[in-house]
């Protein structure tokens, strides 16, 4: 169930059942020559979407614009300072506590978001907590996962891809997206085979150290089919740790 496809009576009518969401959160970024730039949007997305369907969640729009800054040098990156994502991140809580929602669960794709989450959870928790006494706020948990984390999902990756899983465009990222829009897959042959490895400072230092965006993989080893498998694992693991979470 997918609020943005849902009418007001419907989510009002999931209200009387639960009171928890799935948000997926990611990034608009650079992923190597042959990944898409919304990868770290996708992923959670293909994955919350999926665990909706199968387990009737519902799953919130997709916080698809997030910490990009690193990959500025690279065209088509979209970034939002972490003040702006904070920002956002509140308000997107507030709106939809204000509705009866108590439990947000947030399914995360991208590695530079987790600092700026967690702090917008300290944001959100002084929210609740400086509000005016006898204002009668609904108790509001929020939860971070990363999908790549989930129970289940880096076993089946590693099998899948022993060498060459790298940390950024991963292969694994990578047959995600490729599993849930297999039109949009682009065949091209890496130079150098697997992408060297580094620190990350910032963007222009990025682009000279890791010149075609990746770091560590080598992303032409992405499958529809790989996709698939991964999916599954996380889908499965979601499932299971949403339900925890709404029940807790
Ligand atoms: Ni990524």
């Amino acid at each position: 169930m997918q609020l943005h496809l849902s009418s007001w009576p419907e989510i009002g009518k999931y209200l009387e059942t639960s009171k928890a969401i799935l948000i997926p959160i990611g990034s608009t970024e650079q992923h190597g020559p042959n990944g898409l730039l919304g990868t770290d949007a996708l992923c959670p997305e293909i994955i919350g979407k999926r665990a909706g369907d199968e387990a009737g969640i519902l799953v919130a729009p997709t916080f698809n614009v997030g910490q990009a800054q690193h990959h500025m040098a690279f065209a088509g990156t979209i970034s939002l300072r972490p003040s702006t994502m904070i920002a956002a991140m509140f308000d997107w809580a507030q709106s939809l506590n204000r509705h009866g929602f108590e439990k947000l669960y947030w399914l995360n794709g991208h590695g530079g978001n987790i600092a700026t989450i967690n702090a917008a959870f300290s944001e959100i928790y002084h929210g609740i907590s400086f509000a005016p006494a006898g204002s009668n706020r609904p108790p509001l948990r929020c939860m971070l996962r990363n999908w790549w984390e989930l129970p289940g999902v880096s076993d089946v990756c590693r099998q899948l891809f022993p060498v060459g899983e790298g940390s950024h465009a991963t292969p694994s990222e990578v047959s995600v997206t490729y599993f849930g829009y297999p039109e949009a897959q682009k065949k091209v042959e890496m130079s150098p085979k697997i992408a060297p490895t580094g620190p990350i400072y910032d963007a222009e230092d990025y682009r000279k150290r890791f010149p075609d965006g990746r770091i560590g993989s080598d992303p032409s080893q992405a499958s529809v089919e790989a996709g698939e498998k991964i999916v599954a694992a996380a889908v499965r693991a979601v499932i299971a740790e949403f339900r925890q979470f709404a029940a807790s």
